[in-house]
């Protein structure tokens, strides 16, 4: 495989670039898993990445093809990007992904939306995305890498007008079971458009199972289980699980950090925290499958139940912006909003909050520094995927410091045994492990966050990649020998 044949394609991109002050135009790294861990595999593999331009300033540094050399000052790839009208926008991505696939794939007790008029503008935009691909494509068999429940129908459109292309569609959210699936009033189409992939990824093989379920429930397929293979009108397609991670920081970038104590004395000016505190954080997309309510309500029951937690804990919640166009996280952002002043209120002070809600974008580095001045990270998703805030988190504690409280219901939690594992819906359970994490012993959190680290350096997103590629490198030798 030759890295200019790579094309990546997903709805988000990597920079965002937006008007700053005056006439500047500044760069952005959205959040997103998706762009954490595909970002350091394109710089590695060169190539062209295609996405929807969604940045305010996003047009006015592309050449007349629509690219920009990425990542700023390095161009170590490009990205192509697509425009989409408001109200291709409106239906495609805030319609049948947002308010259909997703709510769909979490089984967050949040009821999909299916409409007509979002699928249409679904299937319109996944058009426009395959005739991206076939006017980026350098030769007749690319390797196309197609991201997420944004793009179900894009690779049997690619398969069609580019035969001999190797399609690797990798989903990064979940997939229900076929009861589950089978509401959306388009499954079918859905189903076959994937099978236009030649090799189709999931995070965990629960969620690859459920999948091929749901091909066995609603098509014609043959299906040999043995090897994950499904047949499909005379094409193939390989199943198989995937775990993504994230780029395991170099030894360099560890020693540019500032120290875990530096960031937790900043934090605390920052934040007006008293500095025998304890503090624990959460870092996520505003959004209802992240389970911030719940974890709201284990803040407030620790509190309760322990308290001698009062007046010496504080719980930062970084929440970034997302989808807010949607009433469904606008409602969610009042409740959360509502709650922390409710919790505030009861044990707080003006000043002394015990949650401090941070509902701002946050860049990587950041990020990174909240982490290191953190005593316990929060990630207690009612449903993910995989989750890549608790494999940040172990990466930036080279101090093997902090205890990780993890949701059993993050596919991150097959992996981190380490961590402690709780339900995010049993509000006591998650009460009891933020208390015995604030008061673990120091030996037992340096064993525990040794065994997490060297299980996320070794399987770091650049081994996420290299199996996918291994697997479709494979796939292109049988089938060329065959032709
Ligand atoms: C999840 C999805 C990604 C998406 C990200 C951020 O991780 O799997 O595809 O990019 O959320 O959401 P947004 O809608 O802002 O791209």
């Amino acid at each position: 495989l030759r890295g200019d044949q790579v094309i990546v394609v997903s709805n988000r991109e990597p920079y965002l670039h937006e008007h700053g002050e005056g006439d500047t135009v500044i760069v952005r790294r959205p959040a997103s898993g998706l762009v954490t861990a595909v970002e350091p595999v394109m710089r590695a593999c060169s190539g062209t990445w295609i996405a929807h331009g969604s940045g305010g300033a996003d047009r006015e540094v592309v050449d007349r093809h629509d690219r920009v050399p990425l990542p700023p000052g390095r161009s170590d790839y490009r990205l192509r990007r697509v425009w989409l009208t408001p109200k291709e926008e409106q239906g495609y991505y805030y319609g049948f992904a947002n308010e259909g696939m997703w709510p769909l794939c979490h089984v967050a007790h949040v009821r999909p939306v299916f409409r007509e008029s979002d699928w249409e503008a679904y299937r319109a935009v996944n058009q426009r995305f395959a005739d991206a691909v076939v006017a980026e494509a350098r030769s007749d068999d690319p390797v196309v890498l197609v991201q997420d429940y944004h793009f179900a129908l894009l690779p049997a459109m690619i398969r069609r007008r580019l035969p001999r292309a190797t399609i690797l569609t990798f989903w990064h959210i979940p997939w229900p079971n076929p009861e589950s699936f089978g509401i959306c009033p388009w499954r079918e189409e859905i189903l076959q458009g994937l099978l236009g992939s030649t090799i189709l990824g999931f995070h965990t093989r629960f969620h690859g199972k459920n999948f091929i379920e749901s091909v066995d429930r609603y098509l014609e397929a043959r299906i040999e289980h043995e090897h994950s293979v499904v047949s499909y009108r005379g094409e193939e397609t390989f199943v198989e699980a995937y775990p993504i991670s994230i780029a395991w920081p170099t030894p360099e970038e560890e020693a540019a950090k500032p120290s875990p104590a530096e960031c937790r004395r900043e934090l605390g000016e920052r934040l007006g925290i008293p500095s025998d505190h304890r503090i624990a954080v959460g870092v996520d997309r505003f959004d209802y499958t992240k389970g911030i309510l719940e974890r709201l309500h284990a803040v407030e029951r620790l509190l309760e139940k322990y308290p001698q937690w009062q007046g010496r804990f504080t719980f930062v919640q970084v929440a970034a912006p997302t989808r807010a166009v949607l009433e469904e996280y606008r409602a969610f952002r009042a409740r959360i909003e509502a709650v922390a002043a409710r919790i505030n209120e009861r044990f707080g002070a003006p000043g002394k909050e015990v949650v401090r809600l941070l509902p701002q974008h946050h860049e990587p580095d950041d990020v990174d520094r909240l982490y290191r001045a953190a005593d316990v990270c929060l990630v207690t998703s009612l449903h993910d995927g995989m989750n890549l805030v608790c494999k940040e988190f172990v990466a930036s504690r080279d101090d093997e410091r902090g205890v990780l409280v993890l949701s059993r219901f993050a596919g991150a939690a097959r992996e981190l045994p380490e961590a402690l594992i709780v339900n995010p819906y049993h509000v006591e359970e998650v009460a009891d492990a933020i208390h015995r994490a604030l008061v673990m012993p120091v030996a037992e959190q340096r064993e525990r966050m040794a065994n997490l680290r060297s299980s996320v350096r070794e399987d770091n997103v650049y081994r996420w990649a290299g199996r996918m590629l291994t697997d479709a490198a494979r796939w292109r030798l049988r089938e060329r020998v065959s032709e």
